[in-house]
């Protein structure tokens, strides 16, 4: 069958059974054309927590088809490949956020949303890149915040909130990978170009951008940048809407490394397998679902 076939026939069958697509914007480019919702983290998740379709196909990774389940427990959430996980999400174990939160028993723990459904159960409150500031400075009674995962993330926040912030040293190798040296021989390369970057990079590539964001936020930025050539600090699936949105600009990766390999095991061949056979199912136990609930519920008022 060819893609565009597939790709028919996906809308047709997700019609058909009271379904949507979300994807995030890393998903491959054949996906992101058909999705009903294309977002980043946080959209994502607000359209989770509102829609009434009696199922979602999750085009992203687990921690985000568990945070759909976590947030709308009476809808089928499927996660087309089981495998797509998030290897930030796994940095950090329970039993070690425990022990960081004995540690620090006076911290308020914002977590990132790339995390497991246990961790954001014992969690204060959630967070993603776009809101993650927003959240921080939204607890006016918190002297102290322990942030976890992403160490990067939490000291790009700490650069810039009134509290002091305890940072887990976990990080996302996809944008781990991207050094001052790959950014240096972009600008050489592109002296004109301005640079844009995810706030899960290195601090040393952060203090080198022009502008930091989450995707959706660097693709506002981009529309708006009054300049033909841009670097991007972030996966390269947000290319696809990049060049979409901005024909007349131009978009260079700052690294062709920086590819998550785990969000591309989604093909649109396991979406059409997925909504056939209504799989994988994710449900999380309601023991955690309600606190993990709780946190994600508390980031959403504030967002
Ligand atoms: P955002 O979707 O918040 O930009 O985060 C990027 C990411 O790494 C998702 O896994
Ligand atoms: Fe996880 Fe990084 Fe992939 Fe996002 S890009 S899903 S944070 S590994």
């Amino acid at each position: 069958m060819s893609l565009l076939m597939l790709q028919k026939k996906i809308r047709e069958l997700l019609k058909e059974k009271h379904a949507i697509l979300l994807a995030h914007y890393y998903q491959r480019n054949e996906i992101q054309e058909i999705a009903d919702i294309l977002g980043d983290s946080l959209a994502l998740s607000m359209e989770a927590a509102k829609t009434d379709a009696e199922i979602i196909v999750f085009a992203g990774v687990h921690f985000m088809a568990e945070s759909a389940a976590i947030l709308s427990p009476n809808k089928t959430v499927l996660l087309p490949k089981l495998e797509a996980g998030c290897p930030l999400a796994d940095t950090i174990t329970l039993e070690q956020m425990q022990m960081a939160k004995k540690e620090h028993p006076d911290a308020t723990v914002v977590t990132y949303i790339n995390s497991s459904a246990a961790i954001k159960a014992h969690s204060d409150v959630c967070c993603t890149s776009s809101n993650a500031l927003t959240v921080v400075n939204a607890l006016k009674d918190a002297k102290k915040i322990l942030m976890i995962p992403d160490g990067n993330l939490a000291r790009y926040v700490a650069a810039s909130a009134d509290k002091e912030i305890i940072a887990w040293n976990g990080y996302c190798p996809v944008h781990q990978v991207l050094t001052e040296g790959d950014v240096k021989q972009a600008r050489t390369k592109y002296p004109y170009a301005l640079f844009a970057a995810h706030p899960e990079c290195s601090p040393a590539v952060l203090s080198a951008a022009d502008f930091v964001g989450s995707t959706s936020a660097i693709l506002k930025y981009a529309q708006k940048a009054d300049v033909r050539e841009i670097i991007v600090g972030t996966e390269m699936g947000i290319l696809c809407q990049l060049e979409k949105h901005n024909p007349q600009k131009v978009f260079i990766p700052a690294s062709k490394k920086m590819l998550c390999e785990t969000m591309k095991k989604i093909t649109l061949n396991d979406i059409w397998d997925a909504l056939l056979e209504m799989k994988h199912v994710i449900k999380v136990p309601e023991d955690i679902r309600i606190p993990a609930k709780k946190a994600l519920d508390r980031m959403l008022e504030i967002s």
